[in-house]
């Protein structure tokens, strides 16, 4: 390269950076009239061209204009986006009230199922954990459920493996439980349970609390005592409470346990289908069978249990119709509680 095809290299670079370095229109232009100018330092090499050897002339008066006009292109484009960038400066209006922050906040499910533990807690209750994987000795057998019980059905439950299921209940953590303490056991299990339901008011994924309390001398009194205290403290002081017979396969006697309507205080309306109750969970006596599987004296101890729906209280407690709404992550639903 010759002496002076090596001046116009030089030269290139440093207008090529000046101009990347410009920060606004004035200043560049100061750098195309120092390049480009009249006088500019390329107007200049291009001039000279004229007095080299002729040999040389072709090559370098090429050299010099493809340099001006990359230099033209690099300034033309430099300016187009300092103007582009002090139009986005014009638009941000530094008078607008600020964007508040959406902070999140627990979901009502989680929020619900620890306001129903906290009254247990303050009961006297402990407050425990059980897996989500089950096996079918936990889930069923251990609970007393006979060999062809329907929920051990494929309809009803999703089984991960043979005898490996999700659980159907948390009534697997009174097993858990019993199976590791010794009595007085005064428990509540919170958790996630897996059923093959789906409808308006049934979801495959739901929530409960189970209550598990074993002591010497546990009558059916307790059981209504302990539900009255958790009904009138959970949703309202002169909230009534009656027990109706039912089945379990692990409490005898079992009682469906409802609440007297949260809409009509007991009047009868279409919440509560004119019946003026409404249902939120099983209970009963433990049945002295599950005391064999996990070593406990039948003729020590006695105790009751029960399970409630955390979704279905919910729901009753703010009076929501569709258990979806729940699980939609819709942030103008859940934002609300
Ligand atoms: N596990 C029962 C259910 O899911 C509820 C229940 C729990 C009933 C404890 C009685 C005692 O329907």
């Amino acid at each position: 390269m010759s002496d002076f095809t090596n001046s116009i290299e030089i030269i290139r670079l440093e207008a090529l950076a000046a101009i990347a370095e410009a920060a606004e229109a004035e200043g560049l232009e100061k750098i195309r009239v120092e390049f480009l100018g009249a006088k500019g330092r390329l107007t200049d090499l291009a001039r000279k061209v004229g007095s080299l050897p002729a040999e040389l002339k072709p090559s370098a008066g090429q050299a010099v204009n493809q340099a001006k006009e990359t230099v033209a292109a690099a300034h033309r484009d430099r300016l187009a986006a300092i103007a582009a960038q002090k139009k986005r400066g014009e638009l941000l209006d530094i008078t607008l009230p600020g964007r508040k922050p959406h902070p999140g906040h627990r979901h009502i499910i989680y929020r619900t199922m620890t306001e129903i533990c906290d009254v247990f807690a303050k009961l006297g209750f402990s407050i425990v954990e059980g897996p989500e994987v089950e096996t079918d000795y936990y889930n069923f057998e251990a609970l007393n459920f006979p060999a062809d019980h329907p929920s051990r059905d494929m309809q009803d439950t999703f089984f991960v493996g043979d005898k490996l299921l999700l659980r159907t209940h948390t009534s697997p953590v009174q097993i858990r439980t019993m199976e590791s303490t010794k009595p007085p056991v005064w428990i509540v299990a919170p958790g996630k349970t897996f059923r093959r339901d789906d409808d308006i008011s049934h979801s495959p994924m739901f929530h409960q609390v189970e209550g598990l309390v074993v002591d010497y001398g546990i009558t059916m009194a307790d059981l209504k005592g302990i539900l009255t205290a958790f009904a009138t403290s959970f949703f309202s002081p002169d909230t009534k409470i009656r027990l109706r017979p039912s089945f379990f396969p692990f409490t005898e006697p079992s009682a469906e346990v409802d609440i007297a309507c949260v809409l009509c205080r007991g009047q009868g309306c279409r919440l509560c289908k004119g019946t003026g109750w409404l249902e939120i969970l099983g209970s009963g006596m433990v049945d002295p069978a599950l005391y064999q599987f996990v070593g406990y004296d039948p003729g020590q101890v006695s105790g009751f249990a029960f399970g409630m729906g955390v979704e279905r209280v919910a729901m009753l407690k703010y009076g929501l119709s569709n258990i979806h709404d729940l699980y939609d992550g819709d942030l103008r639903f859940l934002g609300q509680f």
